[in-house]
């Protein structure tokens, strides 16, 4: 009533300078505390200069004058009609819940009336608690905004619990110091607070105050408790091979700060950090922890037998024991004495292997023990007598140490030892040449005049491939040896050998016999030899026929001569020598 009255009032009283723009009515306008606001009224004509103008504010159904100077509104308002002389809007900055309410202009006697509210801040989920787990190392942001993010509330602050008082949180010093940031950049609304490398004490109730408002946020910082804390795990490898000691958080986004993994000693049980740049396993560990900060496994490569031990994976808070244990090569039959046989011109393979094949043995030596000196030489493929003879397999099978002898002659008989670190074996290695067959005898063969004799002279074993060997034969006269060969001489094409197949029959046929061929022969191979006497005998069959033929024709001739004597003259001087000559 009283302000309908007012208007209607003032209405009557407009002046012809300015006439002020919506006058008469009721705007209403909102803003948030914390902000500003503009309260229009001006003139129709902004280049008028009103006589007189002014700003109240309703309180309590009384108008009280806006003052810049004093009271509730002292700068923080602001005009603008320096410039627009018409322009007579208020500012008001830095808003409070307080300033809402109804405003009223008069120029020159009319009136306008504004209807301002100021928003505040009623914190999003004031009163709860909030629940939130966060992981050491990571960050974690604590929500805390105004349900209008515009709002810029008056006053907040952040809390934490310690020992049931509230110490309020500064980035500038103590235990969040540069760790904490108030993520209200862009919307004034949004105080929550930000906080990074995050450590286990941190985890604890927070309190976000905006405005008198409380909300609660219940922090839990997750360390890394171990998988497996607390308990010793057996772990087997070999040596020359990598084995992975794991050792990982239960939750492997976790960051872990500072984590070390010890070996204790035995003797001294004090416990040595593992670096990769010196000592002991210098460039033989490796982490993983890049990809998965939780996951502190240890590979340890090169594994090596000094490598075993009782590993301590150590983390804020708990810690693991691995027992770990480098299988070196135990030779399987170490100790023993293995005889092995072998022909010589063969191979033979001198078995020696750890019982698992994967070790990887970093050194291991082939010796033969010499048997008069008792001294142990090593074996070498690249010089003495196994040179270009011997190899091993440990290729594939790197525990496979076997060593394989070729081209065997009976002087790599013997006691070949195989050595690994802790374990040896014994080979007594014979190796069988060629003691002939009816060596130092004599045997005697007899065969006719062009046909042909098998000369026999072979090793026990067929098998056994014979160096070297020699037919010779006796020269009676000289008692020299004479070698016998297929390609000159006596026997030019006329002797054959028969060693292709069955390399130790060193048997010899020879053809064509002749009265001259019989005589002393000598089958010779190393360490033996056997004599046979052959015996040529002349095609005797034909002998007497030959003579009984030349008897007949005598005969024939003798009866013919007589017959023609008597009845021819002529005959008797001129064939008279002739049977001379025959008889
Ligand atoms: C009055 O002045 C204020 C502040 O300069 C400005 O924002 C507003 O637009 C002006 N009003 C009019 C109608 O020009
Ligand atoms: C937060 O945890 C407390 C106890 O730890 C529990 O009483 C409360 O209900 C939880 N609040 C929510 C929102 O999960
Ligand atoms: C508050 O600010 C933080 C950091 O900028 C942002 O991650 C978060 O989403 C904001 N909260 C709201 C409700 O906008
Ligand atoms: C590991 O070996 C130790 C003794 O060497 C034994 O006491 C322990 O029970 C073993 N642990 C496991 C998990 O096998
Ligand atoms: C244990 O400690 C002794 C004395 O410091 C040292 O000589 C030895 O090499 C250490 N053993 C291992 C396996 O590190
Ligand atoms: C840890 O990393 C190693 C190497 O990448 C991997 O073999 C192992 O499975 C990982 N452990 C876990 C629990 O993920
Ligand atoms: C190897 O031969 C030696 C003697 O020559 C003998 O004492 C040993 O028992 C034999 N070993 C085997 C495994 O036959
Ligand atoms: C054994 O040693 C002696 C003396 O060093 C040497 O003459 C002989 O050839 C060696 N025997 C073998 C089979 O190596
Ligand atoms: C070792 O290697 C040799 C040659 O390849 C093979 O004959 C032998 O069977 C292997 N030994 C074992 C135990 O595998
Ligand atoms: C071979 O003949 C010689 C004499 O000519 C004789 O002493 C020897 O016993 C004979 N050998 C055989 C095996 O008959
Ligand atoms: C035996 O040697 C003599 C003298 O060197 C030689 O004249 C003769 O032909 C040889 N006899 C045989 C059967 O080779
Ligand atoms: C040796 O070879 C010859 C010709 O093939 C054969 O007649 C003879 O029986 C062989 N000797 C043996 C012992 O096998």
């Amino acid at each position: 009533m009283l302000l309908t009255f007012y208007l209607l009032f003032i209405g009557l009283h407009v002046s012809e300078g300015c006439t002020l723009e919506n006058r008469g009515e009721v705007l209403n306008i909102a803003a948030h505390a914390g902000g500003s606001v503009l309260l229009p009224c001006y003139c129709t004509d902004q280049h008028t200069t009103p006589e007189r103008f002014s700003w109240k504010k309703d309180n309590k159904d009384t108008w009280e004058e806006i003052s810049i100077e004093s009271g509730q509104y002292r700068d923080r308002v602001q005009l603008f009609n320096g410039h627009s002389p018409g322009n007579v809007s208020l500012l008001i900055s830095h808003l409070t819940e307080e300033d809402g309410g109804d405003y009223q202009c008069s120029v020159e006697g009319a009136h306008l009336i504004i209807r301002l509210t100021v928003k505040g801040c009623p914190l999003e989920n004031r009163g709860e608690v909030l629940n939130i787990t966060a992981h050491t190392g990571g960050s974690v942001l604590l929500p805390c905004y105004c349900p209008d993010l515009h709002t810029t509330p008056k006053t907040f602050s952040w809390k934490k619990d310690n020992k049931d008082t509230w110490e309020e949180i500064s980035s500038e010093s103590g235990q969040y110091r540069d760790r904490v940031q108030l993520g209200n950049g862009h919307s004034p609304g949004n105080v929550s607070l930000l906080i990074s490398h995050l450590i286990e004490e941190d985890g604890g109730d927070y309190q976000c105050s905006v405005e008198g408002v409380h909300l609660i946020i219940r922090l839990t910082v997750k360390g890394c408790p171990l998988e497996n804390r607390g308990e010793v795990l057996n772990i087997t490898a070999h040596t020359g091979g990598s084995v992975l000691l794991p050792c990982y958080c239960t939750d492997l986004h976790t960051k872990v700060k500072t984590f070390r993994w010890k070996k204790q000693n035995r003797s001294t049980h004090k416990q040595e950090e593992i670096s990769s740049e010196s000592g002991q396993y210098r460039d033989r560990v490796q982490m993983f922890n890049g990809h998965s900060p939780g996951n502190l496994s240890l590979l340890i490569s090169h594994l090596t037998e000094e490598d075993g031990g009782d590993y301590i994976c150590a983390v804020k808070g708990s810690r693991l024991t691995i027992k770990l244990t480098v299988k070196g090569c135990p030779l399987e039959n170490r100790g023993e004495v293995l005889n092995i046989t072998a022909h010589a011109g063969g191979s033979a393979l001198l078995p020696c292997y750890c019982p698992d094949l994967h070790t990887k043995v970093k050194t291991f030596r082939w010796k033969k023990q010499n048997r008069s000196t008792h001294k142990q030489e090593e074996i070498s493929s690249e010089s003495g007598q196994y040179r270009d003879r011997v190899q091993v397999f440990n290729g594939h099978s790197p525990g496979n140490l076997s060593l394989l002898i070729s081209h065997l002659t009976e002087e790599d008989g013997g006691d070949y030892i195989c050595a690994v670190k802790g374990s040896r074996l014994t080979i007594i290695l014979t190796v069988k040449g060629c003691p002939l067959e009816n060596r130092g005898e004599v045997l005697n063969i007899t065969a006719h005049a062009g046909g042909s004799a098998l000369l026999p002279c072979y090793c026990p074993d067929l098998h056994t491939k014979v160096k070297t060997f020699r037919w010779k034969k006796q020269n009676r006269s000289t008692h020299k040896q004479e070698e016998i060969s297929s390609e000159s001489g006596q026997y030019r094409d006329r002797v054959q050998m028969f060693n292709g197949h069955s390399p130790g029959n060193l048997s010899l046929l020879i053809s064509h016999l002749t009265e001259e061929d019989g005589g002393d022969y000598i089958c010779a191979v190393e360490g033996s030899r056997l004599t046979i006497k052959l015996t040529v005998k002349a095609s005797l069959p034909f002998v007497p026929f030959a003579l009984v033929t030349v008897i007949f024709l005598h005969i024939i001739v003798a009866v013919v001569y007589h017959t023609k004597r008597n009845k021819d003259p002529h005959y008797s001087t001129a064939d008279g020598d002739g049977v001379v000559s025959l008889e």
